[in-house]
């Protein structure tokens, strides 16, 4: 059941998850299927609705730096720089977990990753229930997350008692996930902060060669994936005029040459990546609902959000 976020509602909701049930709540990136990152039954919870593989981890969200403190072991200098320029945002943050967290959570891994999501319902929905939440996105394992109230119902609704609306994503991509569990702080996942400006504050990231993968567990080639096959093309011109009438173009920008396909879904009017981000996953839930034989979507380049938004579609459009 979606319901607004009301003082009640954000109650309920946190006494759900204190008696061990599992909320879909709203940040700033995607939606989040929540519980109570301490119950390893409630957040196993996750993994059924899901239908989640054990051995991808879950990010553990916190309202305040004291929490992140007791679910890991120590912190480095270079990430408490980042919490602090970063927090709350789209960053997570992995480092050796403490006691507190349930193998479960990291997938028996020594290491979780933790962060601080940028929207009030998702903290006051942690303060309430009084306890760090586990939470991926909130979608069937391997499909495209989602950035509404009303996707969550549509993928999972029956599931969850509860789906909290905060409105449309405004980033609409994940976190950048960070490691600093092993030397060097290393990029697991792009996401909606920006390398570069990562590497304004802690100076040169780690980043391994796509196909030294999956090195974060969990980030499978495919992912995000819609139903129907997403083809990956540096611009329309590549797609021959006798494909196009079966055929959907996602694009982030506008672009020429767009004669003959069944529909035409460009994110922006400019190219503004925030922008592009924030429509990417409902462009293509809608594209993928369309009936469409195929999805092509133009290339950009991989810098700043280019970098997130091309992982998301690399992803989508590998077999
Ligand atoms: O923006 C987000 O991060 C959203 C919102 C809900 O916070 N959450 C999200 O969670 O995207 P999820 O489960 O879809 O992706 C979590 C990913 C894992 O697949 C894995 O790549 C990485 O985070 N991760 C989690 N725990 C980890 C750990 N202990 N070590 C390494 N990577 C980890
Ligand atoms: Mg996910």
């Amino acid at each position: 059941m979606i319901a607004s976020p009301t003082p009640a509602t954000i109650a309920r909701a946190a006494a759900t998850l204190r008696d061990g049930g599992v909320v879909a709540f709203p940040t700033e990136t995607v939606y989040g299927l929540g519980a109570d990152a301490t119950n390893a039954t409630a957040v196993a919870r996750i993994f059924e609705i899901k239908a989640r593989p054990r051995f991808d981890p879950l990010i553990v969200h916190v309202a305040d730096l004291a929490a992140w403190h007791s679910l890991v072991g120590g912190i480095p200098a270079a990430a408490h720089r980042l919490a602090q320029r970063f927090w709350p945002g789209p960053l997570t943050i992995v480092l050796p977990k403490s006691g507190a967290i349930p193998d479960l959570v990291t997938a028996g891994l020594p290491n979780v990753a933790v962060r601080m999501p940028d929207h009030s319902v998702a903290l006051d929905l942690i303060r309430a229930a009084g306890r760090p939440l586990a939470a991926p996105s909130a979608n069937p394992f391997g499909y495209i997350s989602p950035t509404t109230a009303a996707h969550v119902e549509d993928l999972i609704g029956s599931h969850v008692a509860l789906v909290l609306d905060g409105g449309p994503c405004r980033v609409g991509l994940e976190s950048t996930v960070v490691s600093f569990a092993d030397e060097g702080p290393t990029l697991l996942r792009p996401g909606g902060i920006a390398l570069e400006d990562i590497e304004a504050v802690i100076g040169a990231v780690d980043v391994p060669a796509t196909g030294a993968r999956p090195l974060a567990p969990g980030q499978l080639p495919r992912h995000y994936a819609p139903r129907t096959p997403l083809v990956l093309i540096g611009s329309p011109r590549d797609v021959a005029p006798a494909a196009r009438s079966r055929a959907a173009l996602l694009a982030c920008a506008p672009q020429p040459d767009v004669d003959g396909f069944a529909q035409v879904v460009i994110l922006t009017a400019d190219g503004d990546l925030r922008q592009a981000a924030v429509n990417l996953f409902a462009a293509m839930r809608t594209l993928d609902g369309a009936g469409h034989a195929r999805i092509y979507a133009v290339a950009i380049d991989a810098h700043g959000l280019g970098r997130a938004i091309m992982d998301r579609l690399r992803r989508a459009a590998a077999m």
